[in-house]
C-alpha cells in the first residue's frame, strides 16, 4: 500500500525521533500525545534538531521549514483516521498498548497498517487485542531514531505479507535499513546484545578488570566501535536491566538475567549518562 500520511502515537524519546525521521523523509505526520503541552514540547524539540542541521549545513532553511510544517500534533485519536500507517511508541506495558490498538482499529481506515515500536513485548499479543491482526506488525527503531539506521520489521503470527511489505517499503523511504524478522523475544539485535552485555559485566568481576580496561579490551581486541561499559551507560542502566528482566522472564536462560552488579547500580540511581554517573562519571 502507498503511504503518504503517518500517525505516531506517543512523542517521547522514540516517538519524537520517529516523527522527525518521517517529516524529513517527506511524509505528512500526525503525532498524538496525552496533553497539548507534551505534543508542543516534542514539536519544539524536533524543530530544534532540524535547526541544528541547518546550522551544520546538512539542510537548507527551506527544507527545515517544510519538514516542520509537515508535522501536526494532537491529543485526539480521531485525527489519525486518515493515516495510511500508524506507529505506536507509548509506554512499554502490554495493557495500555492493547487498549490503544483496539482504539486504533476503531479509528483508522480498514486498510491502514498499524505498527508497534515495542522492544520486548510480543507483537502477536498486542495484535490479538484487535479483530484485524493481519495489519499489525512491529517496527522496532533504535535509539536515537534519527541517527540509528536499523529498523527491525517484526512479523507477528497473523501479520499479512502486505503489512510487512508496506513497513519495509516505508523504512527504505526513511533512508534506513529494514531487517524483517519473526516475533520472538528480543527480535534480532537485543536477543544477541543483551546477554552479551550481561556477560561483559560479569567478566568485570570474574577477571577483576576495571570498566576502562574491559572497554579497551573489547574495542582493541574485538573491534567494537564502543566498549560495553560505555554502551550500557549510553543505553541507560535502568533500560538495560528492564530489557534483561523481560528477556529472562520469557526465555529463562541464565545469561539473560541482569547481573546483580547492574541491578544494584540501577537501585542506587546510577543509571549511566542520563543520571551523570554509571560505570563512568559524566
Ligand atoms: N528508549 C529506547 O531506547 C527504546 C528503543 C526502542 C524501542 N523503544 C520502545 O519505544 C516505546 C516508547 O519508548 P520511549 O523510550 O520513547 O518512552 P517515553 O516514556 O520517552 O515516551 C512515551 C510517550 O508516550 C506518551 N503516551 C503514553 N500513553 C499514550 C497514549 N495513549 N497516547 C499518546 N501518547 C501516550 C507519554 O506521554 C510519553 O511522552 C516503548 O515501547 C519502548 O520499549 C524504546
Amino acid at each position: 500500500m502507498e503511504v503518504t500520511r503517518i500517525g505516531v502515537v506517543g512523542l517521547g524519546a522514540m516517538g519524537a525521533g520517529i516523527a522527525q525521521v518521517a517529516v524529513e523523509a517527506g511524509f505528512a505526520v500526525v503525532g498524538r500525545e496525552v496533553t497539548d503541552e507534551l505534543g508542543e514540547t516534542a514539536a519544539a524539540r524536533i524543530g530544534h534538531f532540524l535547526t541544528r542541521k541547518v546550522e551544520k549545513g546538512q539542510r537548507t532553511q527551506d527544507e527545515r521549514d517544510a519538514a516542520v510544517a509537515r508535522l501536526e500534533t494532537t491529543t485526539d485519536l480521531a485525527a489519525l483516521a486518515d493515516c495510511d500507517l500508524v506507529i505506536e511508541a507509548i509506554v512499554e506495558e502490554l495493557d495500555p498498548k492493547r487498549a490503544l490498538f483496539a482504539a486504533l482499529e476503531r479509528t483508522c481506515r480498514a486498510d491502514a497498517v498499524l505498527a508497534t515500536n515495542t522492544s520486548a513485548l510480543s507483537v502477536t499479543e498486542i495484535a490479538a487485542a484487535t479483530s484485524s491482526p493481519g495489519r499489525i506488525v512491529g517496527m522496532h527503531f533504535f535509539n536515537p531514531a534519527p541517527l540509528m539506521p536499523l529498523v527491525e520489521v517484526v512479523r507477528a503470527e497473523l501479520s499479512s505479507d502486505d503489512a510487512v511489505e508496506t513497513a519495509v517499503a516505508v523504512v527504505a523511504q526513511f533512508g534506513k535499513v529494514a531487517v524483517p524478522c519473526h516475533d520472538t523475544p528480543g527480535f534480532v539485535v537485543n536477543r544477541v546484545l543483551i546477554p552479551l552485555l550481561n556477560d561483559c559485566v560479569r567478566v568485570l568481576d570474574e577477571a577483576r578488570v576495571t570498566p576502562e580496561a574491559l572497554d579497551a579490551a573489547m574495542t582493541n581486541g574485538a573491534g567494537w566501535p564502543m566498549g560495553p561499559c560505555t554502551l550500557v551507560d549510553l543505553v541507560g542502566i535502568d533500560v538495560h536491566v528492564h530489557a534483561s528482566e523481560a528477556l529472562y522472564e520469557k526465555l529463562r536462560e541464565p545469561r539473560m538475567a541482569p547481573p546483580p552488579r547492574l541491578v544494584a547500580m540501577r537501585n542506587a540511581g546510577l543509571l549511566g549518562r542520563k543520571s551523570g554517573r554509571g560505570f563512568y562519571a559524566y
